[in-house]
This record gives C-alpha cells, sequence and structure tokens, in this order.
C-alpha cells in the first residue's frame, strides 16, 4: 500500500520552484497595475498632528496618497479586525485607521504610483508632524510592571516548600532578546479589483481563509466576493500566521483607485510585523544528590504590545518533560510601546526549554552527574500535568541513537579539558518537546477516468513539503504514480483547513485524504459491481483497496481497473468527493513529539570566536511521511538554534523606541560558514493512537533545544556560562 509515504520523494514543487515557474504574492500580474509604498511612524508614541503629501503628490507618476485622513471606510470596532489567531485578548491594530501611533515603523501613509520607483521616492517627501508621547521599549527597565496571563499548567505540589528543602538547589535567571522573522519573501501583496468590485487577492499568508474572512470583515465584504491566493510561500514560520497590514493597505488602495495594487514592504519595514517576544526565564530547580527532582519552578517575563496580549506556554513544558515531585509556573507580561509579538517556530518551546535545558545542564553540574544521565534519571513515561500516558514515547531512544552517533561517550566531564590546537573544544546537550496537533480539514478529490487525481484544500505550504506529502498519501491511496497526482493549495476557494501552522498540518491533511480517498474508493466499487459480470460483485467495500490504477479486492484477488469501473458504471469519466475530517481528543494520552540534540562547539581561546561544528539531532516524531523533507525541516531549525544561539538579536535604541539593525546586514543569522556538520535521525515510533497514520509533525520540533544544546556545549568548552542569548564573543570575555 505505502509505495510513496515514508520515502525521501523530492518536492513535487520543487522543479516549478527552482525554474521560476513558481509566482509568489508580487509576481502577479493584472493590466494598469499600479505600485505601493509605505510611509512608518518614526516615534514609538503618540498622534499624528499633520500629515503632508503635496510634495508628494506633485511628483509625476504619483497617482494618490491614502492617510487615515483620507482612505477608503473601513470598519471601525476593532473585534473586526481579529482575525482566527489573534491574541484572545486585545485590540488588534488597525492599519492607517487613525492618527494614533503606538509602535516606531507604524505605516501612516500609503503612496501609489504607476512604478515602485516613484512611489518609493515619493514616499520619502510626505511630511509628518507629530505631537510625540514619552514612550518605552526596554523590558529590562520595566520588568517589575508586569500583569499576569493565564498560566498554561496549573502547580503541582508546593514547590516553594520542595525547593526551600531541597539538597541539592539551582537558581538561574536566562534571557532571550527579541529575534525578527527574516523569510526570504517580503511580505507583499497584490490586490485585483474587478469592475463589480470583487476582490481577488494574491497575498503572502500562511492562511488563504484566514486572510480571506479578515478581509470580508475590515471592509466588510460578502465571503464570495473577496478570494485570496497564496500559492507559494517563501518562509513565514509564523509572521504569516496572522494577517499582516499590507494586506489591508493593499486592498485600501485598489479600492480607493479601481485598479490594482502591489504592495510590497521593505525588508527594513518587516520588522514593524512580528518576531519572539523577548523573555525573561527564571528557573529554580530542586534535587536529591542522586538526581530525582523535587521541584521545578519557572517564572517567565515576556513582552507585549499596548494593545494586545500575546503569550505562549513557555514555562508549561519545564514539569512535563522531567519527573518533578512539584511544579509550579508563572506567565508574566510587560506591556511596551512595540507591535504585538507574534509566533515564530515553536512559539514558547524554542525559548521556555532553552532556559530549562541550561538549568538542567546546570544541575547535572552542582550534581557532578553526566548530563545525559541526569536527563534518563529524570526521564518521565507520562505526562506529569495530567498524570496520563503519552501516545508514544521514544525519547530514550533519542538519547541512545543520538548519543551513539555523537559519540557521547567519548566525552571528558571537566570543561576545558577538551583542547584542539587553539581551540576549546565542548560538547553539549539538550531535550526538545513539542506538541502533536491536529485540526479540523477537507479535502477534495477528483479522479479522472484516465488515472489523474487532484488533490485540493486551502492549506498552505510555506516551504515545509505539504504538497509533497500531500501528493504522496493520495497516490497510495489511491493507487497511482504520483506523478498522476497533482496538489492544489493556497487558494480560499479551495475546501476548508485553518492556517498552516504548530505542525499540525501533515497529520490533519493526510487524514482528510484518508477519509475522501476511502469515499471515492466506495464509488469506484459502486460502479464496479455494475459491469457486467464484475468480478467484484461480491466484494465489500472494507475489503477492497486501490492499487496499480485498479480496484482490487484484498481477499478474493479480483480486480477492476479504475477506467473500467468508471465506464462500466457509466458514470462518465471523473469521480469528485470531498469531505471534511475531524479530529477529537478524548484527553486520554498526552501528544507531543521529542528530541535529543547533541551539539560539538570549538571556540578560540584567544579570541572566543564560537563554532558549531557537529549538530546530531534526534526525533521522535510518530510516522516520517518524507524523509527527505522531514530532513530539511529538522536541519532548518538546527540552523535557526545555531541563530539563536550564537547570533540573532534584534536591538533597540530605546531612545528612540527604534529597532536599530531591521537589515539582514546588522541583524545575524547564520550564513554557511557557520553551518558544519548537521546529522538528523528519525526513531522509529510507531504510534496508532495518535492517529490511524501515526503521524505527529516535525516543522517545529527541531528547534526546541538547539540552543541550549550549543549554550551548554560552549560552557563545556569555556567554563563560562553565559545565559542571555545570543553568546557572543564579548560575553565570553568578560
Ligand atoms: Mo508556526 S510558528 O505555527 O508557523
Amino acid at each position: 500500500m505505502a509505495l510513496y509515504t515514508g520515502t525521501p520523494t523530492s518536492r513535487v514543487d520543487g522543479h516549478a520552484k527552482v525554474t521560476g515557474a513558481a509566482k509568489y504574492a508580487a509576481e502577479f500580474k493584472a493590466p494598469g497595475l499600479a505600485y505601493a509604498a509605505v510611509v512608518t511612524s518614526t516615534i514609538a508614541k503618540g498622534r499624528i498632528a499633520r500629515i503632508d503629501a503635496s510634495e508628494a503628490l506633485k511628483v509625476k507618476g504619483v497617482l494618490d496618497v491614502l492617510t487615515h485622513d483620507n482612505r477608503p471606510a473601513m470598519a471601525a470596532r476593532s473585534a473586526a479586525y481579529k482575525d482566527f489567531v489573534a491574541p484572545e485578548k486585545g485590540a488588534p491594530f488597525r492599519p492607517l485607521y487613525d492618527g494614533k501611533i503606538v509602535f516606531s515603523g507604524q505605516p501612516i501613509a500609503l503612496v501609489i504610483a504607476e512604478e515602485w520607483e516613484i512611489a518609493q521616492f515619493a514616499a520619502t517627501l510626505v511630511h509628518v508632524d507629530y505631537e510625540e508621547k514619552p514612550h518605552s521599549t526596554d523590558l529590562h527597565a520595566r520588568r517589575e510592571k508586569t500583569f499576569v496571563v493565564k498560566t498554561p499548567e496549573k502547580a503541582r505540589g508546593n514547590a516553594k516548600r520542595a525547593l526551600a528543602a531541597a539538597a541539592v538547589r539551582h537558581e538561574a535567571e536566562y534571557f532571550i532578546p527579541i529575534e525578527h522573522h527574516n523569510p526570504m519573501e517580503l511580505f507583499a501583496t497584490t490586490a485585483v479589483r474587478d469592475a463589480d468590485g470583487k476582490l481577488t487577492v494574491y497575498d503572502k499568508t500562511q492562511g488563504v481563509q484566514n486572510v480571506q474572512r479578515y478581509l470580508c470583515s475590515v471592509f466588510k465584504m460578502k465571503p464570495d466576493d473577496v478570494r485570496v491566493i497564496s500559492p507559494y510561500v517563501g518562509g513565514a514560520f509564523g509572521s504569516g500566521l496572522r494577517p499582516q497590514y499590507q494586506v489591508v493597505l493593499a486592498v485600501l488602495g485598489a479600492r480607493a483607485l479601481r485598479r490594482p495594487v502591489r504592495l510590497v514592504l521593505t525588508r527594513q519595514q518587516l520588522y514593524a510585523l512580528g518576531y519572539r517576544p523577548a523573555t525573561i526565564e527564571q528557573l529554580a530547580i530542586g534535587a536529591t544528590t542522586d538526581g530525582a527532582l523535587d521541584a521545578i519552578s519557572h517564572e517567565a517575563i515576556a513582552i507585549t504590545s499596548q494593545y494586545e496580549d500575546f503569550s505562549r506556554n513557555d514555562t508549561g513544558w519545564s514539569g512535563q518533560l522531567y519527573k518533578s515531585r512539584t511544579a509550579k509556573y508563572s506567565h508574566k507580561l510587560v506591556r511596551l510601546d512595540l507591535p504585538t509579538a507574534s509566533d515564530m517556530r515553536a512559539p514558547g518551546a524554542a525559548t521556555g526549554v532553552y532556559a530549562l535545558e541550561c538549568a538542567m545542564d546546570e544541575l547535572a553540574v552542582a550534581l557532578n552527574l553526566d548530563p545525559l544521565e541526569l536527563r534518563l534519571r529524570c526521564y518521565s513515561d507520562r505526562d506529569q500535568h495530567n498524570d496520563i500516558p503519552y501516545t508514544s514515547k521514544k525519547l530514550r531512544d533519542c538519547y541512545r541513537e543520538a548519543a551513539q552517533a555523537f559519540g557521547w561517550s567519548k566525552r571528558s566531564a571537566a570543561p576545558r579539558s577538551m583542547r584542539d590546537g587553539s581551540e576549546l573544544v565542548g560538547w553539549g546537550m539538550a531535550t526538545g518537546i513539542w506538541e502533536a496537533l491536529q485540526m479540523e480539514s477537507a479535502v477534495r478529490i477528483v479522479l479522472t477516468a484516465n488515472g489523474h487525481a487532484e488533490v485540493a484544500c486551502a492549506f498552505s505550504d510555506i516551504g515545509t513539503g505539504t504538497y509533497t506529502i500531500m501528493a504522496q498519501v493520495a497516490a497510495d491511496q489511491l493507487g497511482l504514480p504520483l506523478d498522476n497526482v497533482t496538489v492544489k493549495l493556497g487558494d480560499s476557494t479551495l475546501p476548508d483547513a485553518p492556517v498552516e501552522g504548530g505542525s499540525w498540518t501533515a497529520a490533519s491533511v493526510s487524514h482528510a485524504i484518508v477519509k475522501t480517498a476511502a469515499e471515492v474508493r466506495k464509488e469506484l466499487l459502486r460502479l464496479a459491481k455494475k459491469i457486467p459480470n464484475s468480478p467484484l460483485v461480491k466484494s465489500k467495500p472494507k475489503s477492497v483497496s486501490l492499487a496499480d490504477g485498479k480496484i482490487v479486492d484484498e481477499e478474493s484477488g479480483h480486480a477492476v481497473s479504475v477506467a473500467d469501473a468508471m465506464r462500466g458504471g457509466k458514470v462518465v469519466d471523473r469521480i469528485e468527493r470531498e469531505t471534511t475530517h475531524t479530529f477529537k481528543d478524548s484527553n486520554s494520552h498526552a501528544r507531543n513529539t521529542h528530541s535529543a540534540i547533541f551539539a560539538e562547539v570549538r571556540v578560540d581561546e584567544a579570541l572566543g570566536v564560537i563554532r558549531v561544528t557537529r549538530v546530531v539531532s534526534a526525533v521522535a516524531a510518530g510516522r516520517i511521511l518524507n524523509t527527505k523533507t522531514a530532513r530539511s525541516q529538522i536541519m532548518g531549525s538546527v540552523v535557526w538554534g545555531i541563530g539563536m544561539a550564537l547570533h540573532e538579536e534584534t536591538m533597540i535604541d530605546h531612545n528612540l523606541g527604534r529597532i536599530m539593525n531591521a537589515n539582514i546586514a546588522e541583524y545575524h543569522v547564520p550564513v554557511n560558514a557557520d553551518v558544519h556538520d548537521i546529522d538528523v535521525i528519525f526513531v522509529d515510533e510507531p504510534d496508532d493512537i495518535v492517529n490511524p497514520l501515526g503521524i505527529k509533525g516535525i516543522g517545529e520540533i527541531g528547534i526546541v533545544g538547539t540552543a541550549a544544546a550549543i549554550a551548554n556545549a560552549i560552557y563545556h568548552a569555556t567554563g563560562t556560562r553565559v545565559r542571555d542569548l545570543p553568546i557572543t564573543l564579548d560575553k565570553l570575555q568578560r
């Protein structure tokens, strides 16, 4: 049955992508296309006293300048701007709505011109007077001004007392700075308005239907009058979960001018969109002298905007991952004059587990235990929060296989005890954990008599390989060669899907395909039975499968070709079915993916230059649908983990309330020279409880714990513990 599922299949969209045939939001054309550019605020807080576009309007080729004073109508209530992924609490940002400034880089005017260059130039001529108010953008300066958001997990036992009584204690504060999304594809929208006022919007997004419903709400339009298309996405990883302001502005422009408008935000403007919130993580762990945990306390302080409460689960992983008698958590927010933070690959876990896994390493040092041995001593086979089993948890296998591949047993325990020439060598490890989520989604399959199937749903493929795994699963379910399957995605008119995120797409869409394919199979059997003297006349739907273009009765061995069934049944040439796969969690089991990461660093003793020379990441994520695209996901995540550990940091000039390094020259990310040997292992993790196909999803697990493994390796190499990321060479020297 499974010819394709589980194999290292190359991307079915790979050819289109590398040849440039794949079209992105800013590449769609329309007759009379106009180009827009955004003017952004230079202050962080206050209001616009006066905005003067007269000079910009004088430039030849400028068509219009829209501001809050003259824009077309849009919804007034902030609730109208609430998309599916918006924080529960708060009033979402309304772009160009009024003169109030709530963050630096806020869009305040839209210049539309015949050419992009003209729009860009004219945008520099828009004159703005502000009434400025004092702002604050510094988490450290305001860390006492917190408010509490709902803590994701409840406490168990009396952690405070257990901590006080513990034989060995480790307490420390860790810090993760703001990190900004820097996907290759810039945020862009091409908004095309037809003569009846209907809109076709090509947008960079992780959720076409989320954007579609949002636009309908903001512009009070009927669902049928707005279509959002996003067939390819050049990286998103959370930045495209919520509709971004460029989609609103492009539509405003198209409605004002009654012609198509394209808006591409600049790289710099991207820094006023989503980011990983800077977070202070306070960890306290109490243990017995032989490494049993008495208590874990994890308190996070993260930033949010003045208008929304964004928070994720940073702390709950701590009392789940290891067996600990007691646990307590708190998650607090600080309001700053910045845009609302956003999801970014493994939101919450990437930051929270970084702190936990560094703290565990420090505890191991305090206990004089090998860090892997400590993890094994407090290994938990049950979910600690609810005292329930996991659907599967092959974390032990991750530890064993990764340690073996890495050569961990050859580690000499003392810091600074391993070196190679002028470089100190350090080996560190960490654990990763993420959720195995599933969402309701629908799939439509159209099977034609010539043996071709089209499989469609409104999910996006943000580069993770969704097109490919859908084709693989459908090919197997329908008994067709992979090349005979076409996948359609990223169009709001396709069957319903949520945003692509949370690593839930593979499991969700695969089961929707299975369910829909079963309907197709049932219909084929019904038709095949109508053939005169049909060999399948007695076959039951349950014993029938599709293989090699045939309907096969697995019990009798009898078969009828799909083409014969269709013709014999006189249905003509196509069968179309659409079903929705819903998912119910009985909460009888915990659903998680796990990983073990081992890292080697080499640190130049004189200069402090750090190189991450080897990483082994072993992942337990149920059935891997495509070992090639999955490996790419984990490798990409590990590279991001290297960036988190060593490079990424958004820097704000707190006097101006403005980001200083809003470009990829000064916002550092790993380049090829920073990435060496990355070994990805998928451990065998059969799981028929999580879902029938045993799929857990792998988009996010790869980053969780990676920065901690590197930080721990740096400690091992140098004897210096740096707890605030990124670990730059100046911090090693102090
Ligand atoms: Mo992911 S942060 O849900 O794209």
